[in-house]
């Protein structure tokens, strides 16, 4: 008697268990089905673009392009952020970025980083930069990004080094202006890649600094 009630309590609890799973199964099932309408679901999924593009560009590059991406500081408060490839390269997070001229050195023809570098133009010394500028190999693509002052140090010298890699505003880059540029070693034309703001009192979007500047885009791939 003992045996064949313990057999019938178990058959119960067996019975009770199989229910309750069958039934919580259904219940997650049917939610499932019921959080989002067929039509709405689909539309859903495609609003979310399961592939993003490379530094959140716009649009993707094409073949054989690297993507790439250069905020410049804002004011002296956040510091610049250069993504190439979808590696952000210099950034306040990496803490690798500092006042002055923010510059990376990528390889042209593999995409692979170089080096990075901050150069101080308000009270640094200028031959560091020159020095830095005039060592870079041929075919190298050099990403550039102001932060607070890129300016104040600049000579000649500077100046004519980074017209030579494909910049039109190094003639006239001074106090607090804000600049992003993307150039190359051997460019003989102007790069395209280049945004420029003066610091001017009167059209400043911070009260000492001009807005920062975002410049994206998709740099063709040198093959030798
Ligand atoms: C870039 O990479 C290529 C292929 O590996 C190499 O031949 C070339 O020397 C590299 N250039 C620089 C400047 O590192």
């Amino acid at each position: 008697m003992r045996v064949s009630g313990m057999l019938h309590l178990l058959a119960f609890i067996f019975a009770l268990v199989a229910t309750w799973i069958f039934i919580s199964s259904y219940i997650s099932f049917n939610m499932k089905t019921l959080r989002l309408p067929r039509w709405l679901a689909d539309l859903d999924s495609q609003a979310i673009p399961v592939v993003r593009t490379k530094c959140g560009l716009s649009k993707p590059c094409p073949d054989n392009f690297f993507a790439f991406k250069i905020s410049s500081g804002a004011a002296n408060i956040v510091g610049p952020t250069m993504c190439f490839e979808n590696l952000v390269i210099m950034s306040p997070v990496k803490n690798n970025v500092g006042r002055g001229l923010n510059i990376a050195l990528v390889n042209g023809t593999t995409g692979i980083v170089l080096t990075q570098k901050c150069f101080d133009m308000y009270s640094g010394d200028v031959k560091l930069l020159v020095k830095f500028l005039k060592d870079i190999p041929e075919g190298t693509l050099v990403l550039m990004a102001s932060y607070d002052d890129p300016g104040t140090k600049m000579n000649d010298e500077t100046r004519k080094l980074l017209s030579s890699l494909g910049s039109s505003y190094a003639n006239q880059l001074g106090f607090r202006d804000s600049w992003v540029f993307l150039g190359a070693k051997d460019l003989k034309d102007k790069s395209p890649f280049e945004q420029f703001l003066k610091n001017n009192p009167d059209s400043n979007k911070y009260e000492g600094w001009p807005e920062l500047l975002e410049l994206e885009g998709c740099v063709p791939q040198k093959v030798f």
